[in-house]
């Protein structure tokens, strides 16, 4: 593919900004489409609100004249490459696929004939050919496959990542026939170093699942095993430890307060919804992975409370200092995260809750709970502090110095006051 190309990222969240600048990078022409006003305010003012996007970095691309963040789907024309990336959530515990609906209007409406057309969202099986496609042929009057090209590519993003980035990630391309895969391949391949290519959209569909579930499976297994060992009276992660020393054959999952964002409380539940809807049967891991980590918040609180009562105190009136608010360390994405199912769950018992996460956002209100900075005086007026999220800019020889208790879900500490879970 000649360089440079018109694309259109419908989307400018996690997922579309990080694409969209690397798109600039390389030298494409880049139109930035969100339905987000307040966001697409910030990128206007070169404010980003996604951690892998430094402000210098959008203001790189705005100022090279060829990123053009915008509200307006009168902006999305003329485009060669259009990339969907909006969110597919759950509503009701279903997969709520309004928004790709939502974009494939937008984008079918604008589609020219010789164009292609790329859905990155995370979703199930079949999404691309048997919603996307009609979609995209209803609003343009034109044919996938015969008109324009029509694939599928998953994102695989780890904000903060600083080995696997976005240009050396190897990325899964797939099309709905040859010459779309071609189409397809011949765009990512000019913004990463690697395309791994597939026979069709729904086994790309499928492998972003299988990496998901994998992950959502494998922690509800050491958070089960953690819960177990808690009461046998054995330390998980000394155990964990040693059997990471195992050269073959072992990856090394950790037990925390539960899963947050979007890849694994949401994105198994696609698949497990395909598989009932299809074929009648229920995906037992997906459903018992979902039991198993959805209970992790709730077992924090249940050994918190334990560990109150072993100090005489009940959880009403106790003043709480939590650590960390995010999913995963290093984020500022609180997005499902189980420290906030955490806090607010001790809120409603009438702790007295502190909460302190310098990445997450001021504005995420949490009723009941006040956010705070860690000092040596919060530390030592808790009555416990509880390790949600481990950031790495917490000063741990300090929380640990001066707090009388702390209950560590992510096995960062040891000591004296120190209770792992
Ligand atoms: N965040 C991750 O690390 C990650 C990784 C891999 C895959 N994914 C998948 O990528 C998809 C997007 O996730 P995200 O994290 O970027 O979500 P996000 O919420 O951060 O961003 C989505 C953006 O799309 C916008 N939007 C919604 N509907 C729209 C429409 N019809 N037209 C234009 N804009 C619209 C929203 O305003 C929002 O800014 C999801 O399917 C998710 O599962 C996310």
């Amino acid at each position: 593919m000649s360089v440079p190309t018109s694309v259109l990222v419908v989307g400018q969240g996690y997922v579309g900004l990080p694409l969209a600048m690397r798109a600039v990078e390389v030298g494409h022409r880049v139109v930035g489409y969100d339905c987000s006003e307040e966001r697409v305010k910030r990128l206007i003012s070169a404010e980003s609100y996604v951690e892998d996007v430094p402000d210098s970095l959008l203001a790189r691309s705005l100022a090279s004249g060829r990123y053009h963040p915008t509200t307006s789907a009168d902006d999305c024309v003329g485009f060669d490459v259009a990339i969907i990336t909006v969110p597919t959530p759950l509503k009701d515990g279903l997969p709520d696929l309004s928004h790709v609906e939502e974009a494939a209007r937008t984008v079918g409406k604008r589609l020219r004939s010789g164009s292609c057309v790329v859905l990155e969202s995370t979703t199930y099986p079949g999404t691309t050919e048997e919603l996307l496609a009609p979609l995209l042929e209803e609003a343009s009057g034109l044919l996938a496959g015969t008109d324009f090209r029509l694939g599928y590519s998953p994102e695989r993003l780890d904000p903060g990542n600083p080995r696997w980035r976005f240009a050396n990630t190897p990325k899964i391309v797939s099309g709905i026939d040859r010459p779309s895969l071609e189409a397809v391949q011949a765009f990512y391949d000019t913004i990463v170093e690697e395309t791994v290519t597939v026979s069709g959209p729904r086994e790309a569909e499928l492998a972003k699942l299988i990496e998901n579930t994998f992950r959502h499976v494998n922690v509800a297994l050491v958070n089960e095993m953690a819960m177990f060992a808690g009461d046998l009276g054995v330390d998980i992660w000394e155990s964990i430890e040693a059997a990471s020393s195992k050269p073959f054959g072992f990856m090394r999952f950790e037990p925390g307060p539960g899963v947050g964002g979007h890849c694994l409380p949401i994105d198994p539940s696609y698949l497990s919804w395909r598989v009932k809807r299809r074929l009648g049967t229920p995906f037992r891991f997906v459903e018992l992975a979902n039991d198993v980590n959805d209970h992790m918040p709730g077992y924090v609180v249940k050994r918190l409370m334990l560990a109150m009562n072993q100090r005489g105190r009940a959880i009403q009136g106790t003043r709480l200092l939590l650590l960390g608010l995010a999913y995963k360390p290093d984020s500022s994405d609180a997005r499902e995260s189980p420290a906030v199912a955490v806090a607010e769950a001790l809120a409603a018992l009438g702790a007295e809750v502190r909460a302190a996460d310098p990445f997450v956002d001021l504005a995420h209100q949490l009723s009941g709970v006040a956010r705070v900075e860690v000092t040596e005086e919060e530390v030592r007026n808790a009555d416990a502090v509880v390790l949600l999220t481990p950031h790495s800019c917490f000063d741990y020889e300090m929380v640990t110095a001066n707090a009388s208790f702390v209950l560590d879900t992510r096995g960062r500490l040891r000591g004296p006051g120190v209770e792992r879970l």
